[in-house]
């Protein structure tokens, strides 16, 4: 979508992004989206990790964070309207005398930061294509008003923009951290655990020895180490599809993601549960929480050789499964 609306907008505007350019590419989410920009030298800003491994892997340099500058930026945006302004931001603060093009799908709410970009600099014209936006403005502008600090929640916690349950507790999560004691002992592991509600809740069951507390969102990573301070707690960067621990683990707690970029997709929580049976010993134990529709039990009995619903409530299941079958490991 982005690259028919990119091609368009070179036919129409001549030489918008010279091909000798360097391009800084915010929330690209994979390789196929930009291919439109080669072959300009691009940098692409994206923290979700397993997107982070697919763009290295086709030979595109990821960062995190920018700390130079570029001759244009692109901002694909995101879903979260605060965290499209900070990426807007951010991607006009570090191109010196070149274009931020500004580009999202209807859906993803481009109509709505498209009004707001106006009203604070100079947009060029506005092209419609393919259920979505273009448009530019130059990088002159200071949006520094459009960055998003990091949001209080109380209690110690902070969140930022854009990461899962920003403005609050998530209720399925505040179900799970009163069943975690059940499990919580030895060595373990947090499949998801995004800011750190559930981490910091099972860190406070005394017979935790060690916590793994695997995330893909750089983001939420990063702050999550400044809501859970505590000795026994080892963060990871990395897609739990991929992560093992040094040794089988006495448990694992998780509140499985059913959403990558808005697109529902239950396939990414049975994908947590075949993991939770991989890396737990022969006498592990899993506690999952879901939404009540979502179709985990056939995964649960083929992973595990015992598996019982805790608690639930109309909305959510909470889930005990113990001694995972070798042949799904
Ligand atoms: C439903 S949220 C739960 C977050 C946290 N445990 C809580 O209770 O607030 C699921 C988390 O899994 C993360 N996630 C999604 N896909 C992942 C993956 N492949 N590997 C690791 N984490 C992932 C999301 O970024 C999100 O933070």
């Amino acid at each position: 979508m982005f690259t028919t609306r990119f091609s368009f907008a070179h036919q129409e505007v001549d030489d918008i992004l010279p091909q000798t350019a360097s391009v800084v590419v915010f929330n690209a989410q994979s390789a196929d989206q930009i291919t439109a920009l080669r072959p300009r030298h691009v940098t692409a800003v994206q923290g979700f990790a397993p997107v982070v491994h697919a763009l290295t892997a086709a030979g595109i340099r990821v960062v995190q964070d920018v700390n130079e500058d570029f001759d244009a930026a692109i901002v694909l945006l995101p879903k979260s309207k605060s965290l499209a302004r900070d990426m807007t931001a951010k991607a006009a603060a570090c191109v010196k005398g070149g274009v931020v093009l500004v580009d999202g799908q209807k859906s993803d709410g481009i109509d709505s930061v498209l009004k707001d970009l106006k009203r604070v600099v100079s947009l060029g014209p506005i092209l419609s294509k393919a259920h979505g936006k273009i448009s530019w403005f130059d990088a002159d502008a200071d949006l520094s008003a459009w960055r998003s600090a990091p949001i209080d929640l109380g209690d110690g916690f902070q969140t930022v923009a854009g990461v899962f349950s920003a403005d609050g507790v998530d209720p399925a999560s505040a179900l799970l951290a009163k069943h975690v004691a059940v499990v919580a002992r030895g060595v373990g592991a947090d499949l998801g655990s995004g800011w750190g509600y559930l981490t910091r809740n099972i860190l406070a069951v005394a017979d935790v020895k060690t916590l793994f507390a695997i995330e893909a969102d750089f983001d939420a990573h990063m702050i999550a180490q400044k809501n859970c301070v505590d000795a026994r707690v080892q963060f990871c960067w990395d897609d739990v599809a991929k992560w093992a621990p040094p040794k089988p683990l006495d448990f694992v707690v998780s509140n499985p993601p059913f959403h990558t970029f808005g697109q529902a997709d239950p396939k990414i929580g049975i994908g947590f549960i075949q993991t939770a049976a991989r890396i737990l010993g022969p006498s592990g134990q899993f506690l999952m929480v879901a939404n009540r529709h979502l179709p985990y039990e056939e995964t649960l009995e083929q992973c595990f050789q015992m598996v019982s619903e805790l608690d639930g409530t109309p909305k959510f299941k909470v889930f005990l499964a113990a001694r995972p079958r070798k042949s799904k490991r």
